[in-house]
């Protein structure tokens, strides 16, 4: 396996340079993608030297190179985890056999799908971002976000480098696509809903960061299992990427927390609103309205694509190996289905379940995060608690998909009380009002805007207070 080659046009460790047809083609996508960056990502920061990373190695332990430069410069590449040797399918049908580096013809359409889906998210989330670089409530948050948007845009190379090297005209087809739809436009939106809600305020980019970006991590995890050897390699080294933006958004949420406790405990009996900051209550709210958007993003709980996605080895489970058996065959799992106003639970066979199966641990690992956020309200003395919503609640997709279901509880509920639960458990106008008043961006080093505590320690060894983005 070659190292990174950076004299190329575009960097790569896949020997790009031994398939011209290819290295062309890419190059050819290049310029069109380096266009949609400049008119569609942090556009106004495009002329500013911004303090990121970029990988120099796809091994384990220092891969990453801290220097400052201006976005539109940054080395998008293709870089795949080295070649375990030979390796092997690890699950379903197929298991045993010698994984493939070529497209298996019979899984053609399924496998393009599956990367279209996850390439689209990828240069999504950048759109919906592109605006936050104005409000940032420091430089130190503005760099976290410019460098989470070049990795997004990095993302977007790996998926279309997959679909341009196998899958001949219509993959080059949907690589062009990718830069035209749109976040939010009603006639090309992006495939996924929850990339069409605008991302206008830093709340709802560190609810972003947090729930959506998991999101990725566990669909990335269960594609870097793929019997289709170049994706389960693309995939893992995006899964090292993937890691810093759900820090941006874990520790993003837990320095608002801790602002807002602070705030409390020097203002003991004001509204933390009226000083500036954002009621824990309101908090809750966020974490309500975007972790419930993306337990949609799993699919219905039970799913024939998933069976077929999971039989086929082109998608497992996260952390397959951690699973005693890896056929699923002749077992089956309690899923949750609603029947005649009430919550039953059926036994479905469990390659019919693998959305769910995925879902419960991405809410799992979820919880270590409002654990994180809790030890701050417990370290202040505080008795409220952050909770995850029941994941019944809110549900566009699936089998609770459009019915009322309690957030706590998960108990179904008529429609007016639901109405009236809505009011205290999703964002109100009130809360998205107060949320936009409180966005003025920050651009002294290491000053931070009143409703967010300075994170404890700088980027990559560096001090808070470095000047992470050069204006
Ligand atoms: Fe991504
Ligand atoms: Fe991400």
């Amino acid at each position: 396996m070659a190292g990174i080659d950076y004299s190329q046009k575009i960097p790569n460790n896949v020997d790009l340079k031994s398939d011209k047809r290819l290295q062309r083609a890419l190059e050819r996508w290049q310029p069109d993608y380096i266009e949609w960056w400049k008119e569609m990502g942090p556009t106004d920061f495009n002329e500013k030297d911004v303090y990121l990373r970029t990988a120099v190695s796809v091994e384990k332990d220092g891969w990453a190179n801290f220097s400052y430069v201006s976005m539109p410069e940054y080395r998008w590449g293709i870089f795949l985890t080295p070649h375990e040797k030979d390796p092997l399918i690890q699950f379903g049908d197929h298991m045993g056999q010698e994984a493939w580096q070529q497209v298996p013809g019979e899984y053609r359409n399924w496998l393009r799908r599956l990367i279209v889906t996850q390439g689209d998210t990828e240069p999504a989330s950048v759109e919906q971002q592109r605006l936050l670089g104005h409000t940032a409530p420091s430089l130190y948050d503005m760099r976290n976000l410019f460098q989470v948007n070049v990795e997004e845009g990095r993302h977007l190379w790996a998926m279309v480098y997959l679909l341009h090297r196998h899958f001949g005209a219509d993959g080059r087809e949907e690589a062009d696509q990718m830069l035209q739809r749109r976040s939010g436009n009603p006639d090309h939106p992006r495939i996924l809903s929850t990339f069409n809600e605008p991302i206008e305020e830093w709340l709802s980019f560190f609810c972003f960061t947090m729930f959506t970006d998991r999101d990725g991590k566990f669909q990335l995890l269960s594609l870097a299992e793929s019997g289709f050897d170049p994706l389960a390699r693309t995939t893992r080294f995006m899964l090292t990427e993937e890691a810093h933006h759900m820090f941006v958004g874990q520790t993003g949420l837990q320095r608002i927390v801790r602002r807002t406790l602070e705030v409390m405990k020097e203002f003991p009996d004001a509204d933390p609103a009226e000083k500036g900051a954002f009621p824990l209550e309101l908090i809750q709210r966020y974490i309500n309205f975007w972790a419930s958007s993306c337990y949609d993003l799993f699919g219905a709980e039970v799913s024939s694509n998933s069976a077929n996605f999971f039989a086929s080895g082109l998608k497992g489970r996260a952390y397959e190996d951690k699973f005693e058996d890896h056929t699923a065959l002749n077992q089956f799992k309690a899923v949750e289905r609603f029947v005649d106003g009430k919550v039953v639970t059926e036994d479905v066979p469990l390659r019919n379940a693998m959305n769910e199966v995925l879902r419960e641990a991405y809410i799992a690992d979820n919880q270590k995060g409002v654990d994180s956020w809790n030890k701050e309200c417990e370290k202040a003395g505080v008795p409220f608690r952050f909770y995850l919503p029941h994941h019944r609640f809110n549900r566009q997709v699936g089998e609770f998909a459009g019915l009322r279901f309690h957030v706590k509880t998960g108990e179904p509920m008529g429609e007016a009380a639901y109405q009236a639960m809505l009011e205290e458990t999703m964002p109100t106008a009130k809360d998205r009002s107060h949320v936009k008043s409180l966005m003025v961006g920050v651009r002294e080093p290491g000053k931070f805007a009143g409703w967010i505590a300075p994170p404890l320690r700088g980027i990559n060894g560096q001090p808070v207070e470095m000047e992470y983005v050069k204006l």
